[in-house]
C-alpha cells in the first residue's frame, strides 16, 4: 500500500522586502509505501528539511501536492509525527511529563501515564521517567523526544538528522534503537540525513537529492539484509556509488559558494567532504 505520494512539488521562497526569489526544488516526484523506511539524502541545502517540513504539513508547497495515507496533506495531523535534531524538550517537566504533556489533551491521566511509560520503555528510559531532561545525555534526550513522537502514534514517522548532533558510539546505538522500533512498529519513516552510511544501514531505499536545481538525482535501492554490516563487500559497493553521485553534488555546491577561490580551497574541502558522506562510521 501506497502511503505517501509526492506530485510535482515545488518550493520557492519569497522575499518580499527584497522583491526576490528562491526556488529551493522543483519536480518533485516519489512514493512511499506503507511500512517503507526510506532516506532523503543529499548536500547541505538541497532542502531535505524544506521536503520533510512540506509532508510534515508545517510548510505548504509552492506547487505540486503531497497525499498521505491518501488525503492531501493541508497541515500538521495526527497520522505524522516529526523528529528534529534538536529534541526540544521542556526542560522545567521530568521525561514522563514531557512525554505525556501533548497526550493530556486527547486522554485521561492514567490513560496517558501508561501509555508515556511503555514508549520510555520502548527506547529503554525506563529508568530515567522521574529524570529531568538536564540530566540526560544527547542521546537520551533524543530517545525521549522519539517516544513522545511514538506515543502519538503516527502512522508516518518523519526525522530530520535526529542524530546529527550526537556522538558516534550514541548514534551506532540508537541506529540499532530505530531498527529496533521500526520493526516492532512497523511505521513509515522518511529519515533526512547527509550521511551515506547512516542511509544505507537503515533504508529499504535512499532517495538522493541534488541542488542548483534542487531535485531527485536518483533512487537507490538497499537490498541488504538487516543488520547490516558496514564491512561487507555489498555495503562498499553501494556505498561508492552513491558516494560518487553524492560528490557530484557537492562540488556544484562549493563551486557556487567559493567563486573564484573553488581551486585553490578544493583539496582542503574535499577532506570535509569525505567526513560529511559518512566514513567516520
Ligand atoms: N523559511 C525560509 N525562507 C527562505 N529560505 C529558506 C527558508 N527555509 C529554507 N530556506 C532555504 O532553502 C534552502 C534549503 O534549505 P533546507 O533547510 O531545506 O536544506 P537542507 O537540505 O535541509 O540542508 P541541511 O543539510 O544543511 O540541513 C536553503 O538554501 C535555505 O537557505
Ligand atoms: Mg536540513
Amino acid at each position: 500500500m501506497t502511503d505517501v505520494v509526492i506530485e510535482q512539488v515545488e518550493k520557492t521562497f519569497f522575499d518580499k522586502t527584497k522583491d526576490t526569489s528562491f526556488t529551493v526544488f522543483q519536480h518533485i516526484d516519489a512514493e512511499i509505501k506503507s511500512g517503507e523506511f526510506v532516506s532523503l539524502l543529499g548536500p547541505s541545502g538541497c532542502g531535505k528539511s524544506t521536503l520533510l517540513n512540506i509532508i510534515a504539513g508545517l510548510e505548504s508547497p509552492t506547487k505540486g501536492k503531497i497525499t498521505a495515507g491518501g488525503a492531501e496533506v493541508t497541515g500538521p495531523g495526527p497520522d505524522r509525527g516529526v523528529v528534529f535534531q534538536e529534541s526540544a524538550l521542556m526542560p522545567w517537566l521530568s521525561v514522563l511529563d514531557n512525554v505525556m504533556f501533548g497526550l493530556r489533551k486527547r486522554m485521561k491521566k492514567e490513560e496517558a501515564k501508561e501509555r508515556a511509560e511503555y514508549f520510555l520503555k520502548l527506547v529503554h528510559l525506563s529508568k530515567f521517567i522521574h529524570a529531568y531532561p538536564h540530566e540526560l545525555s544527547g542521546g537520551m534526550k533524543q530517545r525521549v523526544s522519539i517516544a513522545r513522537t511514538l506515543a502519538f502514534d503516527p502512522d508516518i514517522l518523519l526525522m530530520d538528522e535526529p542524530f546529527g548532533a550526537l556522538d558516534e558510539q550514541t548514534r551506532s546505538m540508537l541506529h540499532k534503537e530505530v531498527m529496533y522500533i521500526w520493526e516492532k512498529t512497523k511505521k513509515t519513516v522518511i529519515f533526512v540525513t547527509h550521511n551515506i552510511r547512516e542511509s544505507i544501514l537503515l533504508s529499504d531505499r535512499i532517495v538522493l537529492m541534488g541542488t542548483r536545481p534542487g531535485r531527485i538525482v536518483e533512487t537507490f535501492d538497499v537490498p541488504l539484509e538487516r543488520p547490516r554490516k558496514t564491512s561487507s563487500a555489498a555495503f562498499g559497493k553501494l556505498e561508492e556509488q552513491i558516494q560518487q553521485k553524492l560528490a557530484v553534488e557537492i562540488e556544484k555546491v562549493m563551486k557556487e559558494e567559493l567563486g573564484d577561490d573553488y581551486n585553490s580551497k578544493k583539496s582542503a574541502l574535499l577532506y570535509h567532504t569525505d567526513r560529511d558522506m559518512g566514513n567516520h562510521i
